[in-house]
């Protein structure tokens, strides 16, 4: 069974001005009006770390959580160009954070760098979106099941703080491309994960969502995996429109 609450969580990876706030703000109101429907669900929004602080302070009072997209993975404050520490974006105001993108593992984070970032995150109080998934080798070679499996115990044990964990299982291969996986499929990988999860945590397992190519017209595919709890949108969350049908169409 899902859990109660299901996340709609935008990704916008490098996009977003300052007058972006706008589209979050056409979330916030649809969420507000869908009286019907807005206790079952979460928005929150991961805009680039150039808005953080100004949009967590503009949604500070509203329905609408904002996440950040990543962090270093050690230290506070430290010789690292470039880079910002979760103890600096929490001190933003933002709750959420994603890590182990596969955007971020293809451009050099590892399983350690990730497992550091997973408990520097938690140590800040955040609640952490930890990002799994197969590559297209991976899957052609059948090996989806495993690389699954020690990407979750390469991270995760027992001694994280479970209730401020959220899995987002996102096949590589199908990020960005409009690819997805069979129902099939998707129901043995969740299923898997989930199974993992509760070897790690026993009972009350973290959240799980998935992510790769979710938008207005595929969405309700997912409608009969009740196991998911929740989706990671990427290209679909830069649009007011798009978003908000994904969250229509689901609850259609
Ligand atoms: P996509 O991206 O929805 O554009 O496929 C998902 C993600 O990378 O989180």
């Amino acid at each position: 069974m899902a859990n109660s609450i299901r996340y709609f969580i935008g990704n916008w990876k490098m996009f977003g001005v300052p007058s972006s706030y706008k589209i979050i703000e056409k979330f916030e109101s649809h969420f507000r009006k869908d009286k019907k429907n807005n206790k079952k669900y979460k928005i929150i929004i991961a805009p680039p770390h150039t808005l953080l602080q100004d949009f967590s302070k503009k949604f500070k009072y509203k329905k609408i959580s904002i996440s950040a997209q990543n962090c270093h993975y050690k230290d506070n404050f430290g010789a690292h160009t470039g880079h910002v520490s979760p103890y600096m974006i929490k001190n933003l105001g933002v709750k959420y954070i994603i890590l182990g993108h596969s955007e971020n593992r293809a451009s050099g984070e590892t399983d350690t760098m990730i497992k550091q970032k997973v408990e520097l995150a938690l140590k800040n109080n955040f609640v952490v979106i930890f990002c799994i998934g197969e590559n297209k080798l991976e899957k052609r070679k059948k090996r989806t099941l495993n690389v699954l499996k020690k990407q979750l115990y390469n991270v995760l044990n027992k001694k994280l703080n479970k209730k401020n964990l959220i899995v987002a299982y996102e096949p590589v291969w199908s990020i960005g491309t409009g690819k997805l996986p069979a129902s099939a499929e998707l129901v043995n990988s969740i299923n898997h994960i989930k199974s993992n999860l509760t070897k790690i945590f026993r009972k009350r397992i973290p959240p799980v969502l998935y992510g790769g190519s979710v938008d207005s017209s595929s969405v309700h595919l997912f409608k009969n995996v009740r196991l998911i709890d929740g989706f990671l949108i990427g290209g679909a969350s830069k649009s007011a429109k798009n978003f908000i049908d994904i969250i229509k169409n689901f609850y259609k």
